[in-house]
């Protein structure tokens, strides 16, 4: 069981993932990215690799570097964006550590996004059959989600994160700071994550964001912590009972079969995955509703709580639904030739189910695309 929301946090926290000798901590709070007790007793060599791309790097490699003071460290500037988390950028990772001839004492540090993250991790996974690696999250996105749980991976031009491997990272430094140079539409993005967690188990939660959500997109320190260090602790509950997907993690993709569909479908970068995975919810949600499993009332809420975070509630009309269809296949909830998909039987319940009509879920779509639903 989750506590009840504090009122106020103190100025850093630190949560644990449980997963015995993988077991990591996250660090949430201002100011962490300098603070050499942060990395040291993760770091086991002399080396390391920092991982960034071309806008982070700007901002935030040498606050990170004075926290690495002791170490010998190096980077590789990555491109920016979705369209990067692709196999040949992926290479040139590699192609850095072999150049500078990095044994597998290095350690790497991702800085930045979810797609920093993930391909950093995924080197990581691959590198020499893997090195330890720390996440550096700095969109809320990364703080609430991608860089705890160990999902690594990069995107191929028939799915979204087909290619990957799961590797737990050696501890998680979310400061909350770097989340003042990070665009709107981005915010926006990262408040769709911390929304699908309530939704999916946490419907205190869920009620407090109604609440909230103006002081979150305002930036208001202390109730994004608040989320930040809510949204992890669901997050963490979760992967430690199910490391591997082999069931109840898999609810972790509220949204995602709807969301991955139209990253895919519109071409990696177009659709935020963040602003994909709001509009996805309310899929969920509508189609959820179709089956008679919620009401209409629960239905109007998520949606407004979704536009109120600043992101799209409707589908793109470009998707035909053939190809919705077809992308929802690709996407890997498929298991013996089923769609498995993840939907609401309340705000707070969600659940795993094989037994969707695919008849109900094209009319669905049809009229979420109609703006009818
Ligand atoms: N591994 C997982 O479990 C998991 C979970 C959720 C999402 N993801 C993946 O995460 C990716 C999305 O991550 P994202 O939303 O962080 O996108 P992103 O990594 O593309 O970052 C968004 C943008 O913000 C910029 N940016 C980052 N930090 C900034 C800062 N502090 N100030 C200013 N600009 C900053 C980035 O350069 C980029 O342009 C997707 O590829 C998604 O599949 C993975
Ligand atoms: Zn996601």
């Amino acid at each position: 069981m989750l506590e009840p929301i504090p009122a106020a946090l103190g100025e850093r926290q630190r949560l644990d993932v449980a997963l015995g000798e993988r077991s990591y901590p996250i660090f949430i709070g201002r100011d962490l990215l300098s603070d050499p007790d942060c990395y040291r007793p993760f770091i086991s060599g002399k080396r390391v690799m920092i991982v960034s791309n071309a806008t982070v790097a700007p901002l935030y490699l040498e606050a990170l570097r004075a926290g690495l003071s002791g170490f010998e460290s190096d980077q590789v500037i990555l491109p920016d964006g979705e369209r990067y988390k692709d196999l040949a950028t992926l290479n040139r990772l590699f192609d850095a550590l072999l150049e500078r001839r990095c044994g597998r004492d290095i350690t790497l540090i991702a800085l930045g996004g979810g797609v920093v993250g993930d391909m950093a991790g995924f080197a990581a996974a691959c590198y020499q059959r893997g090195v330890p690696f720390i996440q550096v999250p700095t969109t809320l996105l990364a703080q609430v989600d991608s860089s705890v749980g160990g999902k690594t991976g990069v995107n191929h031009p028939a799915g979204k994160n087909m290619i990957g491997a799961f590797h737990q990272p050696r501890a998680v430094i979310a400061d909350t700071a770097t989340l003042e140079t990070l665009p709107e539409r981005e915010l926006s993005a990262g408040l769709a994550e911390v929304v699908k967690y309530g939704l999916i188990a946490d419907r205190p939660f869920f009620d407090w964001l109604e609440d909230r959500v103006p002081a979150l997109r305002a930036r208001e320190p202390a109730t994004l912590a608040t989320a930040i260090a809510r949204s992890c602790q669901n997050k963490a509950r979760i992967v430690a009972a199910d490391e591997r997907e082999a069931g109840q993690r898999a609810l972790l993709n509220l949204g995602h079969s709807f969301g991955h569909a139209i990253e895919a479908g519109t071409g990696y970068g177009t659709w935020l995955h963040g602003e994909a995975v709001g509009v996805g919810l309310v899929m969920a949600a509508q189609l959820s509703a179709r089956l008679g499993w919620i009401d209409a009332a629960a239905v109007a809420r998520i949606r407004a709580l979704v536009a109120a975070c600043g992101l799209p509630i409707q589908p793109p009309p470009s998707l035909s639904g053939e190809r919705w269809l077809e992308l929802m296949a690709i996407d890997k909830k498929v298991q013996a030739g089923r769609l498995r998909l993840v939907l609401l039987k309340g705000i707070g319940e969600a659940v795993l189910t094989a037994d969707v009509d695919p008849g109900l879920l094209r009319a669905s779509i049809a009229s979420a695309q109609a703006g009818t639903a």
